[in-house]
């Protein structure tokens, strides 16, 4: 049985398809019709709602895209629709100022926005407007305009004070916590294979997937839910990894920085970026606030996508991944993860669980760039990360691995160990760049051509040299980030 609270009620589901979506069993189901579907592919935010999680930090908000979000993984939270956010017939304070800034016109757009204010506005976002372009980068608006909106967030933002949802966080936190959330399975079938299944340790997974060896996993299914609104598939059997302990918590050690499969983005960052900070703007460009909410490592590893952004500074940086199973597990180089087109070395019954990162090298140098026609919520033309340790100014050890070029993430060890021994500062990067670019042979599609990948590449690789060499003005405008694109 799944439980949840919809708003303030409590609801429980026995008898609900494992694919439903949180938008489907709103609007169908629960008949709330203020969420709205676009694109149903996490594009355009019009389906936005917020969900409400117990942490060891109390009670957390954060959106999501209610149209690629399975219904039964709210199990144990509450979500929250645009319907509750009207008290004693006072709109919410978010609501309000959109209204007064002329925020909304057509209006089909404005459930989703105002969903993403309600979640910045109970987040600890500092009021400035980087902060409100990040918690809007999910929402698309093709008739207001986002200037109003990003005016009406900013002076919210700027006089937030408290709300009724402030006022009863201690009652929803004991609610949740008194919560009888089921752990296996949600959805009891006569068929043994069909069902949306919780576990909440390694052993109870590997039980499940003996019990279920058909089922897909599901982390924040915001690649896998695609399969049924785009192509639609029926996803009969689902195992959620987002409660699985060890898989959905982060460890940093002397050892390194060891990301469960299931953490989402949202939650790697701090640690990510404490070490790597030079991986903010790549992590901000990794879809859009909602999509960070949800995805995970594991998930952006288990579609081996070419255009994946993250095997390219996984590959870079030289992290490994342990693969799990109900007999063992075994850890290898992520580079060795990938193993052809979407496909990966994952055997029958196995499970990405862990990815680890080396700790920081003094003096080490990591640069993520990613190139795409938006900047952020779209795919990457060209990914390229590039990593240097350099020893008194001559290079001791360099990765460099590009996304959207091949069918698979792509690194060039010949390349590379070319340049071991060079003195980096005065490397004629010229030359470097032209071997590099007759290294690749890119594809040719609809993003871009073969010709346009190999020079941007080339480029960056020139921008990466010029980054790390240069302390000149034009560096700084480089490193400022006023620059995106090479
Ligand atoms: C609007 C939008 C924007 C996006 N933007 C980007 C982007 O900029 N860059 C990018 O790289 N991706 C992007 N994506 C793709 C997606 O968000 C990422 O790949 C994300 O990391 C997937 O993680 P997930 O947890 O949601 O995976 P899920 O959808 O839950 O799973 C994806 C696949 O991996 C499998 N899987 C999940 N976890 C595991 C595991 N631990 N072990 C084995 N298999 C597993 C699942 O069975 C499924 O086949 C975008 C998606 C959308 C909808
Ligand atoms: S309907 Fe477009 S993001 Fe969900
Ligand atoms: S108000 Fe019309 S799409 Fe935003």
């Amino acid at each position: 049985m799944t439980t949840f609270l919809l708003n303030r009620e409590p609801i429980s589901l026995t008898d609900t398809d494992p694919d439903m979506t949180v938008l489907e069993y709103l609007r169908q189901d629960a008949g709330l019709t203020g969420t709205k579907e676009g694109c149903a592919s996490g594009d355009c935010g019009a389906c936005t709602v917020v969900v409400g999680e117990n942490t060891p930090d109390g009670l957390r908000y954060r959106s999501l895209n209610s149209c690629i979000t399975f219904v039964h993984s709210l199990n144990g939270k509450q979500v929250l629709t645009v319907e509750h956010l009207v008290r004693n017939g006072e709109l919410h304070p978010v609501q309000d100022a959109l209204v007064r800034h002329h925020g909304s016109q057509c209006g089909f757009c404005t459930p989703g926005f105002v969903m993403s204010l309600f979640a910045l506005y109970h987040s600890e976002a500092p009021p400035q407007r980087e902060a409100v372009l990040s918690a809007l980068s999910g929402n698309l608006c093709r008739c207001t305009g986002y200037r109003p909106i990003i005016d009406a967030a900013l002076e919210v933002l700027q006089q937030r004070h408290g709300d009724a949802f402030d006022l009863e966080r201690e009652a929803i936190e004991a609610e949740l916590g008194q919560m009888e959330t089921s752990v296996l399975p949600n959805t009891p079938k006569a068929d043994p294979s069909v069902g949306f299944w919780q576990p909440r340790t390694r052993q109870e997974l590997a039980k499940t997937l003996e019990s279920a060896p058909d089922a897909r996993f599901s982390a924040g299914s915001t690649d896998l839910a695609l399969e049924k609104t785009q192509s639609s598939r029926s996803l009969h059997g689902l195992i959620d990894l987002t409660r699985v302990e060890g898989l959905n918590s982060v460890i940093v050690d002397d050892t390194g920085i060891h990301i469960g499969a299931a953490v989402s983005y949202s939650d790697l960052e701090p640690a990510l970026l404490a070490d790597y900070p030079e991986a903010a703007e790549w992590l901000e460009r990794l879809g859009s606030r909602p999509i960070r909410n949800r995805g995970t490592l594991g998930g952006n590893l288990g579609t081996a996508s070419p255009i994946g952004d993250t095997p390219p500074l996984l590959i870079a940086l030289g992290a490994e991944v342990t693969l799990a199973s109900g007999h063992g597990e075994r850890r290898i180089p992520v580079a060795e993860l990938i193993t052809g087109y979407r496909r990966t070395q994952l055997q029958a019954g196995e499970w990405i669980d862990t990815v680890h990162l080396p700790r920081r090298r003094p003096g080490s140098e990591l640069r993520a760039y990613k190139i795409s026609k938006r900047f952020e919520d779209d795919i990457s033309t060209v990914c390229a990360v590039f990593y240097l340790e350099p020893d008194d100014e001559r290079v001791a050890e360099i990765r460099a691995a590009f996304g959207g070029l091949a069918a698979t993430p792509l690194w060039l060890p010949d390349w590379q160990a070319s340049l071991v021994g060079q003195h980096w500062p005065s490397l004629d990067i010229e030359e470097a760049a032209r071997r590099l670019a007759d290294e690749l042979a890119p594809i040719d599609d609809v993003r871009a051509s073969a010709r346009y990948r190999v020079r941007v590449t080339a480029n960056l690789l020139k921008r990466f040299h010029l980054e790390t060499t240069r302390t000149d003005q034009l560096s700084r405008v480089f490193n400022s980030g006023v620059a995106h694109h090479a």
